[in-house]
């Protein structure tokens, strides 16, 4: 198989229980449409980072696709622009309006105590989509679904330590503060950390990933491998490389987090040299997760979505594949 298939997260969706988080006590609390035992759709107030990314705008898609009023759900959804303050004001919204159910993705992993608990004292169940937060609470929230960030950094730092294990390393990573940025960052660091020159954040976006290079390649001019926290980031600093008239995947390698469509092809191009899988595409998960802590469910469960890895002897037929 031409495709390197594998599963950084271990076999097929795994459903692991975690330890301290509480079952939701009942779905009594929401004062929505459906209400304890009502027939109507479940009310769902959905916060989501931003569109910063081809990741992102997937995500938000197929969540959008999953919570329909044809599957049980009305939901409002409110894009936050990547600041957490504007998160913080949608959840209080979500709250006012007596949500059945609440979820989100936090921006960044720290200061959401204060909230948290107005959503408990609320009891309203609350599930976190793609990124988990650091709470003093007990019980903060009822379930959670996406990656395993950490082993996306290992991964990437395998590739580094077999394939370009003398390479002086520059790190291009996320939102500061945010767990994908937090946990790539260590599982790379635990691997190839003593070959990294450089870091810098590009904040997940394309532009800000070209100008985050820009500046790298001034400052360190020796690098010869970029390990960018996402596909757009990497892709921006493609260009500035470019620009500095230097070869993409080859002068400097690249290896990225995500395989959007765009990232594959650049790693079809030869222009990136490995890209580690992020699956953005688990709505139909999240539906079933919020039916379930909606039913007041006693066992909640953290739910790790499925990835792979992509070479560059990925196959155009891979490539057409995807679908974002
Ligand atoms: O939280 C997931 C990360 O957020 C994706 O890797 C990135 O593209 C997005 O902005």
């Amino acid at each position: 198989m031409p495709i390197s298939r594998r599963s950084i997260l271990g076999a097929a969706l795994a459903a692991i229980p975690v330890v301290g988080l509480a079952a939701c006590s009942s779905n009594s609390g929401g004062s929505g449409s459906s209400g304890s035992g009502g027939s109507g759709p479940i009310t769902v107030g959905f916060s989501q980072v931003g569109a910063e990314s081809g990741w992102r705008t997937a995500n938000t898609e197929s969540i959008k696709a999953s919570l329909t009023e044809a599957n049980g759900f009305k939901l409002t959804f409110v894009d936050a622009q990547q600041k957490q303050e504007n998160q913080i004001k949608a959840l209080r919204d979500f709250i006012a309006q007596g949500m059945d159910v609440i979820a989100f993705s936090p921006v960044i992993q720290t200061g959401w105590d204060q909230v948290l608990q107005e959503i408990k004292d609320a009891k309203i169940p609350l599930v976190l989509t793609d990124r988990a937060v650091t709470s003093s609470l007990s019980d903060p929230y009822q379930g959670f679904i996406g990656s395993d960030f950490k082993k996306e950094g290992t991964a990437a730092g395998d590739w580094v330590k077999k394939n370009a294990p003398d390479a002086k390393i520059f790190e291009l990573q996320g939102t500061m503060g945010s767990a994908p940025q937090v946990d790539r960052q260590s599982g790379f660091e635990a691997v190839v950390g003593s070959q990294v020159i450089g870091r810098a954040s590009g904040n997940f976006t394309r532009a800000e990933g070209k100008t985050a290079m820009e500046a790298a390649l001034q400052s360190y001019p020796d690098m010869t491998l970029l390990f960018a926290h996402n596909d757009d980031m990497g892709l921006g600093a493609l260009e500035a490389i470019t620009a500095a008239g230097k070869t993409p995947g080859t002068d400097i390698k690249i290896v990225t987090v995500d395989a959007v469509k765009d990232g594959l092809k650049a790693l079809y191009d030869k222009k990136f040299n490995y890209v580690v899988e992020c699956n953005p595409v688990f709505g139909d998960q999240l539906a079933d997760l919020i039916k379930k802590v909606h039913a007041g469910q006693s066992s909640t469960t953290q739910t790790i979505v499925t990835e792979t890895t992509f070479d560059q002897s990925i196959t155009q037929a891979t490539i057409d594949a995807r679908k974002y």
